[in-house]
């Protein structure tokens, strides 16, 4: 870990999104008066919901007027399947924000096939994010998740996906449950300003202590390394029971901040 990592291990899972809105809060700000927008690329997964439908709820006023929402990945079904990341986005916050239509930005599984879908998504990449005149999108913030197996976005170990250099969006080819999937790759997330982990639950300790403590190179979590953004995991307590504590600085209770 380097003075832009940082792990920070809380009580309760409910702890955990609190202090994500927190983030959020700041960086959206910041990025608003920094540039004129903020741009974010959002996960699925279970855990994050919890943060989401805080977002949704939260009471202080946020520039969702200048947010524009990406997602990391989505699996290639309809909108409509409850698999779809972006049906449960928009039913945990995005139908319950101010935010424009025009700034949500979901991956089109709507397509013949997902490499299809992925080109279509790389050219809305690059069409939103030209005014940058970098050939690398720059968010300014991802949120990722981790699977039990290293996995994050939909970047498995040993998928081809993690070695597309080539590309900002790559399909992926049928997950456990005979989905396939359109993710952003790795040059994308290594870009980012800000890199933000949810973990949770006893599931998730085996792998987080691999990757945090173990810094085990071949799981695809671990590739995760901006090139000059901030990288910051939060996890909750049942999470992180496997990590050594006797590691300070980088674990800290987030009370203690
Ligand atoms: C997805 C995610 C995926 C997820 C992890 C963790 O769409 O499912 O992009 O990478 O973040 O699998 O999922 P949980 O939060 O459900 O454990």
């Amino acid at each position: 870990m380097n003075d832009r990592e940082q792990v920070f291990v809380f009580a309760t899972k409910s702890e955990m999104s609190d202090f994500m809105i927190l983030r959020w809060k700041e960086i959206s700000r910041e990025s608003v008066e920094r540039k004129g927008y903020f741009v974010a690329a959002l996960s699925g997964g279970k855990t994050p919901v919890d943060f989401y439908m805080k977002l949704a709820g939260f009471k202080e006023p946020l520039p969702w007027n200048k947010t524009h929402i990406f997602l990391i990945d989505e699996r290639f079904v309809p909108f409509n399947d409850e698999d779809s990341n972006y049906r449960m986005l928009r039913k945990t916050v995005l139908d319950h924000v101010t935010i424009p239509q025009e700034n949500i930005h979901p991956i089109s599984t709507s397509t013949p096939h997902p490499q299809i879908s992925a080109r279509k998504y790389e050219e809305e990449l690059k069409a939103f994010f030209k005014r940058s005149h970098d050939p690398i999108p720059e968010f300014d913030l991802i949120l990722l998740g981790i699977g039990e197996d290293g996995h994050t976005a939909s970047l498995f170990p040993n998928s081809p996906a993690l070695n597309d250099v080539m590309h900002l969006v790559a399909e992926v080819m049928l997950d456990e449950r005979g989905h396939h999937r359109i993710t952003l790759t790795l040059p994308v997330i290594n870009h980012a300003n800000n890199v933000i982990f949810l973990v949770s639950g006893q599931r998730k300790a085996a792998v987080v202590e691999k990757i945090i403590n173990q810094k085990d190179s071949s799981l695809p979590t671990s590739m995760v390394r901006p090139t000059r953004g901030k990288l910051i995991f939060l996890i909750d307590r049942e999470a992180s029971l496997n990590l050594s504590l006797s590691n300070p600085p980088h674990i800290r209770n987030s009370k203690q901040d």
